[in-house]
């Protein structure tokens, strides 16, 4: 289904919180979520489907490539093209260079969505999360 995506919006923040909160294992607070907003290396963009706000992506740009931090699609949004859109316009929007981020090596569905994107684990940080599990490092090499 083709979301409407758009940069996020300070008042998105409340919607964006409780997709976070609902579908995401020690996603983001809400306070974490304003100090984005007020990051200039950062980029918040938004789906929004039928009128509401579906799910959200945040990246940086730094030193040429994007770093990409979060992608969060609200639970019953789920598999309906809506991660790929966000994370297709999110590199977009941040222009040239390869992509990285990290992953939980658990996350089967995020693994999936970022290989059928075309990344490629290049690396394995091991504990990087607080409770311990390891980090698949993925990246996307673009022109
Ligand atoms: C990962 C996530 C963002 C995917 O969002 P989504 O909108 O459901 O993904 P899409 O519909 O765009 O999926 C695109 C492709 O990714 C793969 N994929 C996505 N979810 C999958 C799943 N649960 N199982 C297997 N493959 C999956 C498929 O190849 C899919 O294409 P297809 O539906 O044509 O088969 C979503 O599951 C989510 O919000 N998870 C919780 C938050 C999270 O873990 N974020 C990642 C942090 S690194």
């Amino acid at each position: 289904m083709q979301a409407q995506i758009r940069p996020a919006v300070p008042s998105d923040l409340d919607a964006i919180a409780a997709i976070e909160d609902a579908g995401m294992r020690n996603g983001w607070n809400r306070a974490q979520l304003a100090e984005e907003f007020g990051n200039s290396k950062s980029r918040i963009l938004v789906a929004r489907l039928k009128g509401q706000v579906a799910g959200h992506v945040v990246g940086w740009r730094i030193a040429g490539e994007v770093h990409i931090l979060d992608v969060c699609v609200a639970p019953s949004a789920r598999r309906q093209g809506i991660g790929k859109q966000l994370v297709s316009a999110l590199l977009k929007a941040c222009g040239p260079g390869d992509a990285l981020l990290e992953v939980r090596k658990s996350n089967v569905p995020a693994i999936a969505l970022y290989t059928r994107m075309g990344f490629e684990e290049v690396g394995r940080r091991p504990r990087y999360y607080s409770d311990g599990e390891d980090a698949l490092l993925m990246t996307l090499e673009r022109p």
